[in-house]
């Protein structure tokens, strides 16, 4: 399958959780004027792209991704005349945005929802899911989501309606074509907003299993799933339909056309293999450009080994493709605190960084990951702010944890905000900041600008074939290689010194370009190589 290049394959994101940015208005919440006064931030960080979480009216249960109206800006967000300014002013910045866009369901205060849930009757009750109950009084199954059913009894109409998320949130009927063509048209009119793709929330839910059958029950969930979901069974029939396929090349078919610049289709897909995540770019390019690929955000544990065998995958199944590189994002703890303890958290932060910009595909910062930020979940009960930290408190805090406030500066509130912060800002503010980082030339900060200028100085890695080298226990190796260079990535996993030996490379000596240890750029590569705990280096073979 042939991809033509566009401006996306070499581009950094950065994930914006709004809702945690800058508040510019003392309610205590980000909002879109808060994320403009960020711009030259963000310009100067050196990413391309920013996809901005949801901002539309909602109830806000789970935050905005339950949208009551589709094309209003939520009044806590602002309005539609600060997104166009911030989609002006981030295009004089040559930063393109990517909003996020929710399917497969609405919030129940959506007119839609409300319409549809008025009578068996109503001509808009196919365009939700609607059941009977069993004939015990029962859910329809025993598909769990967010919630321990999927399924809510509505006493008025005396049938449940299914949702896979939240109960305020259910889902669409999109087997029903006047729910496709309504969906289809809320696309239409963020991309005339001049938006440089979508970023599609959820979007292997559209569709379940006609026969509504039972998900089979596990004792113990798989790996790809752990970062996400809580329930004992597998989603065979509520994820992953086969019938999700057709509709997407519907969208990409419905969106090329009405848009010929062929914006840009980011998809949410968790899944358990390559080959299912290789199903979502089409037979021919016709349906997402760009399926999100978790896999390596889902290895239990900082591990060469591991990560090694995750790489080795994506080269055979994904061979060829333009794929992603996410290590964070706002449903799950932050990398930091997935491999990191307090002591270590610095260092790993470094080599992660490493790692996520030297990889063969698009790599996705989310906000506060070039600080080093660290998760900090909920201590009580009554600090929870996401609903699912409740439904399965202690063993589960929710999502919480990972959407702290962003660290600006040491003043109040980390510069969040002049109010109340919606959620508590992480202890560690004082030190872990935009400004106090910025002063450092050895701060994780500084050290992401400098890998991002050496992505855009070297072709080979944002061009270039990946090859893995050795098959170390401690030590993640693989090249970078264009015809006019080849850049080797060495990454010391592990807590121990350790001499790397590089034989294949003898007639080869290099340079370090960068390291995690300053004192190492510029020193030259021998044939056996000594790493610190945790150094990741970045070496220039010679020709
Ligand atoms: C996606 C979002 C998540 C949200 C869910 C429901 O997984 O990333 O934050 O809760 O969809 O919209």
């Amino acid at each position: 399958m042939e991809h033509q290049s566009n401006w996306w394959h070499e581009a950094i994101f950065y994930e914006i959780y709004l809702r945690s940015f800058q508040d510019s208005n003392g309610d205590g919440i980000g909002d879109l004027r808060g994320l403009i006064d960020r711009l030259d931030y963000l310009q100067d960080l050196g990413v391309d792209a920013l996809w901005v979480c949801p901002f539309y009216e909602s109830p806000h249960v789970d935050f905005g991704y339950d949208i009551s109206n589709h094309t209003a800006v939520d009044p806590r967000y602002g309005t539609l005349a600060d997104f166009q300014e911030l989609v002006r002013e981030a295009d004089r910045r040559n930063l393109k945005i990517i909003v996020d866009i929710i399917l497969n369901h609405t919030s129940d205060e959506h007119p839609l929802f409300i319409e549809s849930r008025r009578s068996r009757n109503s001509p808009k009750r196919d365009w939700y899911i609607w059941q009977d109950p069993k004939p015990d009084g029962s859910p329809p199954n025993n598909w769990e989501g967010f919630e321990p059913s999927c399924w809510t009894y509505d006493e008025e109409t005396q049938q449940y309606y299914y949702h896979f998320h939240y109960i305020q949130q259910p889902d669409l009927n999109w087997r029903n074509p006047k729910v496709i063509e309504e969906m289809f048209a809320i696309c239409d009119f963020w991309l005339n907003q001049g938006v440089a793709g979508l970023r599609l929330d959820a979007i292997n839910y559209l569709v379940e299993d006609p026969e509504l059958r039972d998900n089979p029950i596990v004792e113990e969930l798989p790996e790809y799933l752990r970062n996400i979901f809580q329930f004992n069974q597998l989603p065979v029939h509520t994820i992953n339909h086969p019938d999700n396929h057709p509709l997407l090349q519907q969208m990409r078919q419905h969106i090329k056309t009405n848009h010929p610049q062929d914006p840009l289709l980011i998809g949410e897909i968790w899944v358990p293999t390559t080959q299912d995540i290789r199903e979502f770019y089409g037979q021919e390019d016709n349906e997402l450009q760009l399926p999100f690929n978790f896999l390596l955000s889902t290895v239990p544990s900082l591990s060469a080994v591991a990560f090694r065998e995750k790489i080795q995958d994506f080269e055979e199944n994904l061979a060829g493709l333009p794929t992603t590189v996410v290590l964070s994002n706002h449903d799950f703890p932050r990398s930091t605190t997935r491999y990191g303890t307090p002591d270590r958290s610095d260092r790993i932060a470094k080599l992660l960084a490493t790692f996520l910009l030297t990889l063969r595909g698009i790599p996705f910062i989310y906000y506060g990951e070039e600080l080093g930020m660290v998760d900090t979940p909920p201590d009580r009960l009554d600090e929870v702010q996401d609903p699912r930290g409740r439904l399965r408190w202690p063993e589960y805090k929710g999502r919480d944890g990972c959407r702290t406030p962003m660290q600006w500066n040491e003043q109040t509130n980390a510069g969040f905000t002049e109010g109340t912060p919606w959620y508590k800002i992480a202890p560690d503010y004082l030190h872990r900041n935009v400004a106090v980082q910025g002063q450092d030339p050895d701060s994780i900060l500084n050290y992401y600008k400098q890998l991002i200028q050496l992505r855009r100085d070297r072709p080979s890695l944002r061009q270039g074939t990946l090859t893995l080298i050795g098959k170390d226990e401690q030590v993640l190796a693989y090249t970078r290689q264009t015809d006019e260079e080849q850049l080797l990535i060495l990454l010391n996993m592990s807590p121990q010194s350790k001499s790397f030996s590089l034989p294949e490379f003898a007639d080869r000596l290099g340079q370090i370009l960068l390291s995690t240890h300053p004192e190492k750029d510029s020193a030259m590569v021998g044939e056996t190589l000594p790493l610190m705990p945790f150094e990741g280096a970045i070496a220039l073979l010679q020709h």
